[in-house]
């Protein structure tokens, strides 16, 4: 084990691979903004060729990925929704997946009317209950993913289980961690066979660029993932590589806020009349709450809840001014999301009934703010609606 390798997330965070740049001493990663590289002769490479193939600074990314990750290889995407779609590819058609019903509108979309039409077949389960999902295997089955905590129900699957299951019958096991981000989960530990992540949010961090990584340890995915990568061009830029870097020096700090914001908000949350229900992994009543806490080091900073009245929608999204409404997670702004109309309505009404993303529910993302600010917001935010609607 190299020196790197003993050190705390929070100090391979800040420092990732190569600490400085060894030609000028630069202790922050240099913006290879090359598309092209000189070979120093025929049949010779420095390592890098082609942008698309490979650039420096999305390298060191993915190795710091790879690291905190707890995995052997990174490969980093321009968006989440790229990555899946890469990791898709090393499946071939007639292969079966199973799929947490209550997961990104996105990656269901993604599935459901393009990959379905080239010969792959997806069973939409919850996946909280890991006796439908052994149910729901095929003898064509080769992967289950998952959301854990799922988007935006909050429900937690059990990662070891579910990959113990997924290995007893010949599949894999992949998990997309985005909600908890490294800091707080590493599925890899728990038995899962890749990760992905929407790197636009805990990873980013700051609202301002896109990103999506695969991470994994298997030698025998590697080529064929990074031919994917290679072919087909979602690679990182250079300049967002270098944004999810500098993202990526302050997720520990950020993460410990997130979740210290969340906690508070969600049990205040629970004592508004205007509120009937909320969903937080980190209540100790909430059904997966031991699974939670024997999985992940913190239960994030996601928050979903049912309002009573679905007509306090309109005036709470409306009404608040520090908390933003806006379609995206994990940055250091809060902000809050209309799921069924939002990030989840590429999702059928009947599938979306089943998950229970219906006309009352709200999802916060808890922001880095004064925890103080954020309830006083929400608090005028439902003054405003028993205004408006009076019952
Ligand atoms: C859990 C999850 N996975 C994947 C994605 C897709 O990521 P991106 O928007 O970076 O393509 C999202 C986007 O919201 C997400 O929430």
């Amino acid at each position: 084990m190299s020196k790197e390798e003993t050190h705390c997330i929070d100090t391979v965070l800040v420092h990732g691979t190569v600490p400085f740049d060894p030609v000028t001493g630069a202790i922050s990663t240099p913006i290879y903004q090359s598309s092209a590289f000189r070979h120093p002769g025929l049949g010779q490479s420095t390592g890098f060729d082609y942008g698309r193939v490979t650039n420096p600074t999305r390298l060191e990314l993915e190795r710091t990925m790879a690291r905190i990750e707890h995995g052997k290889y990174g490969l980093a995407f321009a968006t989440g929704m790229g990555a899946i779609s890469t990791l898709i590819k090393i499946f071939k058609p007639g292969d079966h997946l199973i799929v947490s019903e209550d997961l990104y509108g996105g990656t269901y979309r993604l599935f459901n009317e393009y990959y379905a039409n080239y010969g792959f077949s997806f069973s939409w389960i919850d996946t909280s209950d890991i006796n439908r999902v052994e149910a729901a295997i095929r003898s064509e089955t080769r992967a289950l993913f998952i959301e854990t905590p799922s988007n935006p129900m909050m429900k937690v699957t059990d990662i070891r289980r579910s990959a113990e299951l997924m290995h007893q019958h010949g599949g894999l096991l992949i998990v997309d961690n985005t909600f908890l981000s490294p800091y707080l989960q590493n599925p890899l530990d728990l038995g899962a066979d890749i990760v992905v992540h929407s790197g636009t949010k805990y990873l980013a961090g700051h609202n301002d660029t896109l990103a999506g990584f695969i991470v994994h340890s298997k030698d025998e995915l590697e080529e064929p993932l990074r031919n994917v990568q290679k072919s087909e061009g979602a690679s990182l830029a250079p300049f967002d590589a270098w944004l999810l870097l500098r993202g990526l020096q302050t997720l520990a700090v950020r993460m410990d806020r997130h979740n210290k914001n969340a906690a508070a908000i969600a049990q205040w949350l629970r004592g508004q009349d205007r509120v009937e229900k909320v969903f937080y992994p980190g209540f100790e009543d909430h059904p997966q709450y031991q699974l939670s806490c024997s999985q992940s080091r913190g239960h994030g900073g996601m928050i979903s809840f049912y309002l009573k009245n679905p007509a306090d929608v309109v005036v709470l999204l409306r009404s608040v001014t520090v908390i933003l409404f806006a379609e995206s997670l994990g940055g250091v702004q809060s902000l809050i999301t209309y799921p069924l109309v939002q990030t989840h309505n590429a999702i059928p009404e009947a599938m979306r009934n089943s998950a229970g993303v219906n006309d009352k529910l709200m999802r916060l993302s808890v922001g880095i703010e004064d925890v103080k600010d954020l309830i006083a917001d929400l608090d005028a935010a439902f003054d405003q609606c028993k205004k408006v609607n009076t019952q």
